[in-house]
């Protein structure tokens, strides 16, 4: 590489090529090894600083041997900073209802947790206080200086969080969309070689650069619809090269966007074509090639398994997951569209974080759910589109299951980057309340993604969040497929 430099601190190094086009070299935590940099790629020199009063560099020894200062930005620290000095950056005012999204699930009261006329004062991307409007001036934090957001009596809540989702692709099947519009099936339309399998070469041509222009674009979408941190899964190019490739567009993507990206990797998304007399070589290229180098290069939080009739047996989910399980992935799964294989049962005993789409699910793994504390995805869009009977929402109510709400943007069966739609499908179709919706996109979402400081608008959670054109929480749901968020705010900032 020529120079490199951190893009977004905590997120990625990016390298500057010969040619002028950049490539993702690896994600950095903020607590790293920094010796275990796999050799051709640029080592970190020098200490990692730990405050921006540090000066915020960072030294990288590059390939040969030069060494680069570049800069970095602690946005953690920041928040320390501003607690420490009692100082926000940010004022979020006069919302006419507040949604915290801290109020106890399932409870009769109030699980979204209102506060009629609220406000919020955030600094260093998180959040320092919230409460109402008229107790700004006693909450002993100093707001000169800060931007301020007049939301005017409209609603404000949590950024949303897209738990379920598959942005990187090339390509599109607005064909088969057409297709299914005149009653063919999706299950057939895919034994003859399209669904996944139509994706899968589109993607496997596309360049880094053109996955990244792509994605950068979905990413944006989302935002403008109220999403502020989405998941990205792999799994259409179904080779151990082009998945991980794939996740590192996913971190480039992170770098760039002001959305905030968690990678998985969906290797087990369907048999390639090319290795159908292959199962077993594949599945265990999958388990044991796959999973330990996202693991170990970082570039996966996740991983996930199609587990279906067309897809992946229980055996082949089982040997993917437990791999994901020794490498410290979190473990989800696509579980019951078509059939009950019994991976509801599996990942609950693996102890894994949610199960996504479930129309088809048993007594017996519903209460595997329950007793485990996994969360069930719902993902109506993709339900509704293939015209499947809705999950047994009544049940999983009624068993405890967490239940959070998700768009499954993907090219075959819900191509849409819209989260406030998904909420409409839910209370319209799903029989899911409106708490549960909200609370579906917000705090439930976040859990699935590992992120238990979003999806809340509460002191130290990061600060993202939305002022809708509507005054009532409900109104997200009933005036539908209108772009209805006027501002919003990602780690503290007004992106939109
Ligand atoms: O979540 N169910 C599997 N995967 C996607 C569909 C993918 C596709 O058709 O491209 C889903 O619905
Ligand atoms: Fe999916």
């Amino acid at each position: 590489p020529r120079r490199a430099e951190v893009v977004r601190a905590g997120t990625a190094v990016a390298a500057e090529l010969e040619d002028g086009a950049r490539r993702l070299l690896r994600r950095i935590d903020l607590t790293p090894a920094l010796g275990d940099i796999a050799p051709g790629e640029p080592r970190f020199a020098g200490a990692w600083p730990r405050s921006a009063a540090d000066g915020g560099g960072l030294e990288i020894e590059l390939e040969d041997g030069s060494r680069e200062a570049v800069e970095a930005e602690f946005l953690a620290d920041g928040a320390a900073r501003c607690r420490r000095e009692r100082r926000a950056e940010l004022v979020i005012e006069n919302a006419g209802a507040l949604v915290t999204a801290t109020g106890a699930a399932g409870e009769a009261g109030d699980p979204l947790g209102v506060i009629p006329g609220g406000a919020v004062l955030a600094g260093g991307g998180e959040i320092l206080w919230r409460g109402k409007s008229e107790d700004l001036g006693r909450a002993g934090i100093d707001t000169a200086g800060a931007i301020r957001i007049d939301a005017g009596g409209r609603l404000v809540t949590p950024g949303l969080v897209d738990c379920h989702a598959h942005p990187i692709f090339a390509g599109n099947r607005a064909d088969e969309f057409a297709r299914r519009a005149r009653g063919e099936d999706y299950l057939a339309i895919a034994a003859a070689g399209g669904g996944i399998a139509a994706t899968v070469e589109p993607t496997r041509r596309a360049s880094f650069e053109e996955h990244l222009e792509l994605l950068r674009a979905r990413l944006h979408r989302a935002l403008a619809a109220g999403t502020t941190t989405m998941e990205a899964k792999s799994g259409y190019d179904l080779t151990a090269a082009g998945e991980l490739r794939m996740l590192e567009v996913a971190l480039a993507g992170d770098s760039l966007s002001a959305v905030d990206v968690s990678p998985t990797l969906l290797g087990a998304h369907f048999m390639p074509p090319e290795r159908k007399d292959d199962r077993e070589g594949y599945v265990a290229e999958v388990a044991d090639t796959m999973v330990p180098a996202a693991a170990e290069r970082g570039l996966a939080e996740a991983v996930d398994v199609y587990c279906d009739r067309g897809a992946f047996t229980l055996e082949e989910t089982r040997r993917i997951l437990e791999a994901g399980v020794r490498a410290g992935l979190a473990v989800r799964g696509h579980v019951g569209q078509f059939s009950d294989l019994g991976a509801a049962e599996l990942i609950a005993e693996l102890g894994g974080r949610s199960v996504d789409h479930v129309e088809q699910i048993s007594e017996d793994g519903i209460s595997a759910l329950a007793r485990a504390g996994v969360t069930a995805v719902m993902l109506p869009g993709a339900c509704v589109q293939l015209r499947l009977p809705v999950p047994p929402v009544a049940a999983l109510r009624r068993a405890g299951v967490p239940m959070a709400l998700a768009s499954d943007l993907n090219p075959g069966t819900s191509f849409s980057e819209t989260l406030p739609v998904q909420m409409w499908l839910a209370t319209t179709h799903y029989g899911m309340t409106v708490e549960e919706a909200w609370l579906g996109v917000t705090r439930e979402a976040a859990r699935v993604v590992g992120r238990p400081d979003r999806g809340v608008l509460t002191p130290g959670a990061r600060c993202d969040a939305v002022v809708w054109d509507a005054e009532h929480p409900a109104e997200i749901c009933y005036h539908y497929g209108t772009p209805l968020a006027r501002d919003v705010i990602a780690g503290g900032r007004p992106v939109l």
